[in-house]
């Protein structure tokens, strides 16, 4: 008997997978809850990240991720368990999982993934490195000598890599991303109008005004926190370009890093590049102005990929039918020792 094959995009903010042909089933924050005196899983994905801020002192809700890496093993392993028999149920015979991580990190840290992926229940894991995955999810042909670049701008990392038959060239990871531009915000509020507000907030403003292209003072959006002169609830109308004040340092830290990888790329693959253009992925990829700001800046022309939140992760779904294929970015695990 034989079960569907499993996509996963581990994020630090959100978790996607896909499931044989469906292809993208699930897309919930990679939050868990759990109370801390019984051990006990509360909650995971989006009913957890509503708990945010909002639980007594025995529960805790945490994200079991940082800056792309697994930060805590058990309650990741507890969290991928909890989202596989969500999109499986209980099934006898075990998934095949293919699971992409980051180009970036050290062979123990892609050990850790492996390992937990292992233990939450499969036939067989497989890790891919993510750029390669957004490719493959943009429908990409990657295989011949030609370079593409990807830059895929996560919650918590902005992975830059230069691609060209089916391997990575260069690469680079930049720890400006979603949530480092929510903290900006966050920070803005505090030091300009002494409003505290919290990072769903910040998180809401950025997706609702943010204007990197052409940012307008007359265009605002009311942003409500509380006040810290005097401890009451409070509300601020913000406009774009407070808001471009707020992010540009975070924003143009990710141009920075897209430069530095174009400048360390060989000459040959930086013609191709800007004949394809950048694809761009990820949620942060969504800001308002970011495609045609690159453009501005870089003089290279920018591409948003289709569905830029699911693309890795439908990539990696995609990747099964080029298991024997893909030259660099696969490493069987280890085979599940299914009793
Ligand atoms: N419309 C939007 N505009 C701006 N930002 C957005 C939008 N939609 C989502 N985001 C941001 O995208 C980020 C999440 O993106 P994504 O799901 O690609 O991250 P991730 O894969 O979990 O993180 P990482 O790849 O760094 O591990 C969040 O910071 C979120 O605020
Ligand atoms: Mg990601």
């Amino acid at each position: 008997m034989s079960t569907p094959d499993i996509g996963i995009d581990l994020g630090t903010t959100n978790i996607v997978m896909t499931y044989g042909k469906k292809g993208v089933v699930l897309s919930e924050p990679s939050v868990i809850a759990y109370n801390k005196c019984t051990q006990r899983i509360l909650a995971v994905g989006k009913e957890a990240y509503q708990m945010i801020g909002k639980t007594p002192a025995y529960i805790e809700v945490v994200h079991p991720l940082a800056n792309g890496v697994i930060s805590d093993d058990l309650l990741a392993q507890c969290m991928i368990r909890e989202f596989l028999q969500k999109v499986c149920g209980r099934q006898l015979v075990k998934p095949r999982i293919i699971i992409c991580v980051p180009s970036f990190i050290t062979e123990l840290e892609k050990r850790a993934v492996g390992d937990c992926i292992i233990s939450s229940g499969c036939r067989k894991a497989y890790l891919i490195d993510e750029p390669i995955a957004a490719m493959l999810g943009a429908g990409i042909n990657i295989g011949k000598a030609k370079g593409h670049m990807v830059v895929d701008i996560g919650g918590g990392t902005t992975d830059v890599a230069i691609i060209s038959m089916n391997g990575i060239v260069t690469s680079h990871s930049i720890k400006s991303a979603g949530t480092q531009i929510d903290h900006a915000i966050q920070r803005y509020m505090l030091r300009r109008y002494k409003l505290l507000i919290g990072e769903q907030t910040a998180e809401q403003v950025k997706m609702k005004l943010t204007n990197l292209y052409d940012p307008r003072e007359d265009i605002t959006a009311t942003v409500k926190g509380r006040s810290v002169m005097r401890g009451l609830p409070d509300a601020v109308e913000l406009n774009e370009m407070e808001l471009f004040n707020a992010v540009e340092d975070e924003i143009f830290a990710i141009i920075e890093g897209i430069k530095k990888v174009l400048e360390e790329t060989p000459p040959e693959l930086v013609g191709d590049i800007s004949e394809n253009g950048i694809l761009l992925t990820g949620g942060g990829a969504l800001l308002g102005g970011l495609r045609e700001l690159i453009h501005r800046t870089l003089s290279v022309n920018c591409v948003m990929a289709k569905d830029a939140i699911h693309c890795v992760a439908k990539g990696t779904g995609i990747a099964f039918q080029k298991i024997n294929n893909l030259l660099d970015g696969f490493e069987g695990v280890t085979v599940y020792k299914y009793q």
